[in-house]
């Protein structure tokens, strides 16, 4: 038991130099408003753009293909089946809804995938229209 708190306050300590040696240069791939709002919301602790830590990175998330509103909804009201293998994530209540769109909005710019916008809107999918039987004769 002694131990191991023993190699949680190394750990720590750890961490603290190392946020000390980072504080002025945020992740090279988190724009600063971001790092700002994740720093002050703790996701940070928990999530990173690109890399899976106690929560998905958010590429994968973005993967999913959620609207703005659905991710700032899953802020509030995590739905843990969604991330199986992972721990549940906490309610996040305490971000303004203002903020949490903020974040939303750069989750879903991550997906790796080049930026092909509104072709993703639903086709509208009454497919009675073409059935012509082609009697080729
Ligand atoms: C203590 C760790 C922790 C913190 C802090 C945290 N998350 Fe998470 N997050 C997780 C885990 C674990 C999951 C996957 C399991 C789940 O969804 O409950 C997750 C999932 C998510 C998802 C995906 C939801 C889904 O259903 O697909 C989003 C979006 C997200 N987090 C955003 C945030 C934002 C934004 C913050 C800061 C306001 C935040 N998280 C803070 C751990 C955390």
């Amino acid at each position: 038991m002694k131990k191991s708190f023993g190699f949680l306050l190394a750990a720590a300590a750890m961490v603290v130099a190392s946020l000390d040696v980072k504080a002025q240069a945020p992740s090279a791939d988190i724009p600063a408003d971001m790092n700002a709002l994740m720093s002050k919301y703790t996701c940070i602790a928990c999530h990173r753009p690109n890399q899976r830590l106690v929560g998905p990175a958010y590429a994968d998330v973005a993967k999913k293909k959620y609207s703005n509103e659905e991710i700032v909804n899953l802020i509030y009201n995590p739905v843990p089946s969604h991330w199986p293998g992972y721990p549940p994530m906490m309610p996040m209540k305490q971000v303004p809804k203002e903020d949490a769109m903020k974040l939303a909005v750069w989750i879903n710019s991550l997906d790796g995938s080049p930026a092909k916008k509104s072709t993703t809107t639903k086709k509208t999918s009454t497919s009675k229209t073409t059935k012509t039987t082609k009697k080729t004769t």
